[in-house]
């Protein structure tokens, strides 16, 4: 006789790796616990098993720290104050971003000035918050990512497919992430604060460390299109 049909099933066990895309979402204030020794380079070797077109392994991570991390997010800040402007080294969202996708940007954004109790109209509330993207979210670890100007798009995917790997790992780490493209809209900025060749071009930054588990804004839930949406059978 089948044991199998005898004794019920156990229920199924959530799978390692379901359980942690469930877990990974974008954090937004940490605590100042330093990561510990080697870690950083072991979540980014791990990053970079990610796959890419004929193994180019496009993109490079800038570890920024003490003078350069500090003189760069005051120029940022100094910037976004300012309200300066400069043309984008890749252009990231459509122009103009239509009606359907608008509205998903709007969700995500709402999410979090909600989790912040920032009203609509709180023009300031709102920019403080902006203003912490140029600090890294005051993140222990400070990264600036960067890829060579002659890098077709394809590149760019692989080195999204990479960054995806790097913050599955830091949650895997138990640690937190967020993608910061706001970094990207002053490029020559980055550059010649940092004193980068100019056939680097900046693609984004990354917050990582330990999530701060009172912060309200490490709360916000963002949710996805269902697999009908963008799965079509043909044949
Ligand atoms: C490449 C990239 C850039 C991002 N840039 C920013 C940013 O500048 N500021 C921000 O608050 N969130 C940023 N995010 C986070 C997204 O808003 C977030 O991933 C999205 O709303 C989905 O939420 P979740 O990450 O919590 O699942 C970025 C994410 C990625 C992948």
């Amino acid at each position: 006789m089948d044991p199998l049909r005898t004794h019920p099933r156990p229920p199924p066990q959530p799978q390692p790796f379901a359980a942690l895309v469930q877990a990974r979402r974008s954090i937004r204030r940490f605590t100042d616990q330093p990561l510990p020794e080697g870690l950083l380079a072991q979540l980014l070797a791990q990053a970079r098993l990610a796959p890419s077109g004929a193994n180019l392994q496009p993109g490079e991570f800038i570890h920024l720290q003490g003078d350069a991390r500090a003189r760069l997010s005051a120029a940022l800040v100094e910037a976004f104050r300012q309200g300066a402007q400069e043309p984008e080294d890749y252009s990231y969202f459509p122009q103009p971003m239509p009606m359907h996708l608008r509205r998903r940007q709007v969700a995500a954004a709402q999410a979090l000035y909600r989790a912040l109790g920032a009203a609509r109209d709180d023009r300031a509330a709102r920019d403080a918050q902006f203003e912490r993207n140029f600090r890294f979210f005051d993140a222990p670890v400070a990264l600036l990512v960067t890829i060579d100007a002659r890098m077709g798009s394809g590149c760019y995917m692989d080195l999204g497919m990479c960054l995806y790997g790097l913050m599955l790992a830091a949650t895997a780490a138990g640690l937190g992430s967020c993608g910061i493209g706001a970094i990207a809209s002053y490029p020559g900025l980055v550059r010649r604060t940092l004193g980068l060749d100019a056939g680097q071009r900046v693609v984004c930054g990354v917050a990582l460390g330990y999530a701060d588990g009172d912060a309200a804004e490490n709360e916000v839930r963002t949710a996805r299109l269902p697999v009908s949406d963008f799965l079509r059978v043909m044949g």
